[in-house]
């Protein structure tokens, strides 16, 4: 038999293999722009808002598993979680998982209105695809409304309700999805009133979009509309749940209760993968309500124990140590910080966000190329990382914006750690605009951008 390499060779091997074998088997080209940026390491472990590299050179996480580690990296409550449940029957669907109803429980608990019906599963991609069909099958339509800029995951309905770059290589997609601008009242009633529509999906922040947070009032008006016009108001919680704006899901900002809300990302505590959406009964039961309609959409994996387990603890951990409180206060510090560096210095153009869920967008320098005007925040992130330690990303659909999207723990020494380095980055632009054009110039005839 040939020999293939085993788990503990894969732990032991060397930064150069690691990142040989990504490139030799899984993606040559993410490996390169990985490896210009600095992130061609060997991560080897990782606590709380740490990480560290097999040098022993340690991290600070700004960056959270873009909205997956509210918790923390390695949470020590889920991992005894995980280790409480090891000998449950972990895939068993012949029988009720034991923590299905429990999960789902919780989650109607947490969740605004009368949401009550969970479908699990496994990422975020796959909570659109379920919800989207749900939408379909209780209403009856076929349409669906997306707005300009969004991110809702890359499967085939995912992305016929992505906004911009991701759908076109991938053409013909899901028909009947009509794109509305984010934030644009008029145009989204204009279409509503045509009574096509089964869902409206939406996020309450556009996180890949580039931290977006919608006007005064829109939200609440979309709601309103959506219901007027009998189609379902589907709320994208992916990203911006479990704490990560200041309250426990987005749209309570605004008082909003969505038809459907999707899951993912924190609500698998950073340890296990793990999805979900969210429906009210009289959805759910127009739906899937019958005996030839309820096992119309299913998975596999979707519920295992070990998942739910960690899904379960990880809610309980989100309320006991009241992480959307201090999400708010500790974004609070951070916005203002960097609101005042933004008007101190000419190379951030503005701040925006709620609680951790933080964006800041470079102005496009007009001496810099054009890959580097375009790609500042990634620069940025560069430096955070080589020069200051500091893990950070720019937004997949606007690559000028650094997300601040640190897990919920962070402590305000650590906040103002990154507030120091960003003024020290700004106060020294000549140097920064220097690097960045360094980078741009190995970048020349490479099309970049991350995958999400
Ligand atoms: C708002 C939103 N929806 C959906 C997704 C897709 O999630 P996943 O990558 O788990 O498929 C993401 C991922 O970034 C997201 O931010």
């Amino acid at each position: 038999m040939k020999g293939i390499i085993t788990l503990e060779e894969a732990l032991e091997s060397s930064r150069e293999e690691v990142v040989e074998r990504y490139r030799r088997h899984v993606n040559p080209e993410l490996a390169n722009l990985l490896a210009l940026l600095g992130y061609d390491r060997k991560f080897c472990r990782a606590e709380g808002m740490k990480i560290f590299d097999e040098t022993g050179r340690e991290y600070l996480d700004f960056l959270g598993g873009y909205g997956a580690l509210n918790l923390g990296h390695n949470h020590p409550e889920l991992l005894e979680a995980l280790k409480s449940v090891l000998e449950l029957p972990n895939i068993f669907q012949a029988s009720i998982g034991i923590l299905n109803g429990a999960l789902a429980q919780a989650l109607a608990e947490i969740t605004p209105g009368d949401l009550n019906m969970s479908f699990l599963c496994n990422s975020g991609a796959e909570a659109v695809e379920g919800a989207l069909k749900l939408a379909r099958i209780s209403t009856g339509r076929k349409g669906f409304l997306y707005t300009e800029n969004s991110f809702h995951g890359k499967s085939f309905g995912a992305l016929s309700v992505t906004g911009r770059k991701y759908q076109k290589p991938f053409k013909p997609l899901l028909p009947g999805c009509q794109m509305v601008p984010y934030g644009d009242v008029s145009a989204l009633k204009k279409e509503l009133m045509s009574g096509e529509y089964a869902g409206f999906i939406l996020e309450p922040i556009q996180g890949e979009g580039g931290i977006i947070t919608p006007p005064e009032g829109y939200l609440q008006e979309a709601e309103a509309l959506c219901r007027k016009y009998g189609t379902l108001l589907i709320a994208d919680e992916i990203q911006t749940g479990f704490g990560r704006t200041g309250k426990m899901f987005g749209v309570e900002h605004d008082g909003v209760e969505p038809d459907i809300m999707t899951l993912a990302k924190s609500l698998g505590g950073g340890v296990m993968p793990l999805g979900a959406y969210i429906a009210s009964d009289e959805i759910w039961k127009k739906g899937y309500g019958s005996r030839e309609k309820f096992l119309l959409h299913t998975s596999t994996f979707g519920g295992n124990s070990f998942a739910s387990a960690v899904g379960l603890k990880t809610i309980e951990i989100l309320l006991r140590d009241r992480l959307d409180e201090r999400s708010d206060v500790m974004g609070r510090r951070l916005m203002d910080r960097l609101e005042k560096i933004s008007r101190e210095y000419s190379l951030i153009k503005e701040i925006r966000g709620r609680g951790l869920m933080i964006g800041a967008e470079f102005y496009r320098p007009k001496v810099a190329a054009k890959i580097s005007g375009e790609y500042l925040a990634g620069m940025v992130c560069g430096i955070l990382l080589q020069q200051y330690g500091i893990i950070t990303a720019f937004t997949i659909n606007n690559p000028n914006v650094i997300r601040f999207e640190p897990p919920l723990i962070v402590e305000k020494e650590e906040v103002d750690y990154v507030a120091d380095s960003m003024e020290a980055i700004c106060r020294e632009q000549k140097n920064f605009l220097g690097v960045s054009l360094n980078i741009a110039r190995k970048l020349m005839g490479r099309k970049m951008g991350f995958g999400g």
